[in-house]
């Protein structure tokens, strides 16, 4: 089913299914908790703001229509405005979905001077996520965006943890001036902060999660959106962050699917569709 609530003053939509629930804040259509067989699969920081117009640490921050710094604020400003529900809907299977919708207003066009209307529905299958993200150009002018699902994943620790997927595919390292490199490694793994735009992925080659430890795997794929982070603050920037504990980075990973190397063009009345899935697969979920 679907409950509307408050939570931590701010509102909060509850999907369930016998098997799968998760949450989401109108505040940035922030999904704030995924869990498949009573396994949380997010991560969400214990230092979140959770305030209107301020980003939630954790989770799937929507970003759009900027990716990282650049001419408007970091990451856009979808995360942090007030998005509506249009609709709710369900499907075969008990899978359930919610739509949202985000135009333009006084405050979004202050900041980005085009008309738009975004729609993003997420939906609770029993045991995987699915995320459809649409954008249509409502302005008489052309305009660029990026997009990205930034999502945060918790794990049982850093060190138990590789990505599957990513080996020979070319990627933007932040960390050294956004220099490219090829990645040579199967298995990526991590031990200092990482910060990396891995571009033009294949459509139907999924990125996978591995945690080690509890053997629980997260299997992530995505429609029209060509390129995947990967990030690890690590010790200094974590420090750095307000809204992010010193020692939580050990506890989470973000992989996340985005259109970022190539922003999409919209011309007057176009439209664009967006697509990722999140299927975690555990010794609790045998259905993978
Ligand atoms: C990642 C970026 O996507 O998001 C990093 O690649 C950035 O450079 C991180 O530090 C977090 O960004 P923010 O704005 O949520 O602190």
């Amino acid at each position: 089913g679907v409950t509307v609530c408050e939570d931590k003053n701010l509102i909060q939509v509850r999907l369930e299914t016998p098997t799968s629930s998760c949450s989401i804040y109108l505040n940035g259509a922030h999904v704030s908790s995924f869990i498949v067989n009573g396994v949380q699969q997010f991560f969400l920081s214990e230092k979140s703001a959770y305030e209107p117009k301020k980003a939630i640490r954790g989770g799937i921050p929507l970003i759009y229509p900027q990716f990282g710094p650049g001419n408007i604020q970091t990451h856009g400003f979808a995360r942090n405005m007030q998005w509506s529900i249009k609709s709710t809907f369900s499907e075969g299977n008990g899978t359930i979905g919610i739509k949202f919708e985000l135009k333009d207003d006084d405050y979004s066009r202050n900041i980005w001077p085009n008309s738009f209307r975004a729609l993003y529905s997420v939906i609770l299958h029993p045991a995987h996520l699915e995320l459809r993200f649409s954008n249509k150009n409502t302005d008489i002018k052309p305009w660029n965006y990026q997009l990205a699902f930034h999502t945060y994943y918790s794990i049982s620790n850093i060190q138990n943890v590789h990505v599957e997927g990513l080996s020979q595919y070319e990627f933007i390292d932040k960390m050294k001036k956004a220099q490219k490199f090829t990645e040579s490694r199967q298995n990526v793994t991590i031990q200092e902060e990482v910060d990396r735009v891995y571009v033009s992925i294949k459509p139907d080659t999924p990125i996978v999660l591995v945690d080690q430890s509890n053997q629980h795997k997260i299997i992530l794929k995505s429609e029209n959106l060509n390129d995947a982070v990967v990030w690890n603050p690590w010790v200094d920037k974590s420090k750095a962050m307000a809204d992010f504990g010193d020692l939580e980075y050990p506890n989470m990973i973000c992989i996340e699917a985005g259109q970022i190397e190539k922003p999409k063009l919209l011309s007057p009345g176009e439209k664009q569709c967006h697509k990722h899935f999140i299927f975690p697969s555990s010794k609790q979920s045998p259905s993978l």
